[in-house]
């Protein structure tokens, strides 16, 4: 089978329409679907091609190709039309604006000041957590980027995942997608190669889960067949699902024994279930290691795994700072 697709972006009106057998209880009607009809009609098979108001909300995180301008039928003047190349390099707003050159970064001295202080804390096997919370748009990802700068050649891992609206039903994916990028994980690799790329990248230590067991943990998680040489997994889903989180905390901290570790994770407010509790189990672990976890979201997530009273991003690394240090 193959489709072709069109997308516009504009106003539509949409709602019942019609009576008896032409009834329609969500019909959308205007001059956007149609026009985003007329790109279907233009499109390759398999191919999705759109229009310029669309490529503009979409740039960064596709990579699309110019088509020129196309008279369609119906359509006044001739319209930009782009198709679709694949994904692009960007996962968020901020890196979508970088790729356009970003405004001086202004203010937030105390908040860069504390965050610093926390990074200076994990470096020296002091690990902190920094919940940033704040409205969309605030500055929350732009206040962690200003400390990437600022940390900028130190010995440092950075790992960064984030959580997606798209996604909040996937199990874990955030934690995939992290992993695939920590391994390197080329599109169109063979599945042999990412075993041994996962093989490779994991190092027993006393007192933590042994990579026999983690591989075919992560393997599965990964989507990856798991050779004969390893016992086949016989857990019941729930137990499958604990022992993946564990997994993935053994290699998330196995990080930190190379050098002090940077991990962002975005977007909490979106965060599935089983991401959610990973964090659970990620704090109990962190004082002790050389990790510096900032976790972003919106003021509309209550973290399950904390006081359920929090203030502004300022106050909020205030109390966290201050809490660690006490502790
Ligand atoms: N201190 C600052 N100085 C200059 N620009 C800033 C500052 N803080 C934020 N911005 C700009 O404001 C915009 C939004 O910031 P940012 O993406 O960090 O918000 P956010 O809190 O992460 O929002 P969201 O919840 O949607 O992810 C960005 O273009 C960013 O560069
Ligand atoms: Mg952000």
């Amino acid at each position: 089978m193959q489709v072709r697709i069109g997308i516009h972006t504009g106003l539509v009106v949409v709602g019942e329409m019609g009576a008896g057998d032409t009834r329609e209880p969500m019909a959308i009607v205007g001059e956007t679907p149609n026009i985003a009809a007329r790109f279907q009609e233009i499109a390759k098979p398999n191919t999705v091609v759109l229009s310029a108001a669309t490529h503009q909300l979409i740039e960064g995180y596709f990579v699309c190709q110019p088509l020129g301008a196309q008279s369609l039928k119906g359509v006044m003047t001739p319209v930009e039309l782009y198709q679709v190349l694949g994904e692009g390099p960007a996962h968020n707003r901020l890196e979508v604006a970088g790729t356009r050159g970003l405004t001086p970064f202004v203010g937030r001295e105390q908040e860069l000041g504390l965050l610093h202080e926390c990074w200076q804390q994990a470096t020296e096997g002091r690990g902190q957590v920094v919940l940033l919370t704040g409205e969309a748009g605030i500055g929350k990802s732009r206040l962690v980027q200003a400390l990437k700068e600022r940390i900028a050649g130190e010995s440092v891992t950075y790992l960064e995942a984030s959580c997606s609206p798209y996604h909040q039903d996937s199990a874990l994916y955030p934690a995939i997608e992290l992993s695939q990028r920590v391994l390197r994980f080329q599109q169109g690799g063979s599945l042999e190669e990412k075993l041994h790329k996962l093989e490779t990248s994991i190092v027993g230590a006393p007192g933590r889960m042994p990579p026999h067991e983690i591989v075919p943990l992560l393997a599965s998680l990964l989507s990856l067949p798991l050779p004969d040489r390893y016992l086949p997994l016989t857990l019941t889903p729930q137990k499958q699902k604990e022992k993946t989180q564990a997994a993935l905390l053994t290699w998330l901290l196995q990080e930190t024994d190379r050098q002090p570790t940077l991990l962002v994770w975005e977007d909490l407010h979106w965060a599935d279930p089983s991401t959610s509790e990973l964090f659970g189990l990620l704090l109990g672990q962190v004082p002790t290691s050389r990790f510096l976890v900032i976790l972003t979201f919106r003021p509309e997530f209550l973290p399950p795994w904390t006081s359920r009273s929090h203030g502004s991003p300022k106050a909020l690394i205030q109390r966290i700072c201050k809490k660690r240090r006490n502790s």
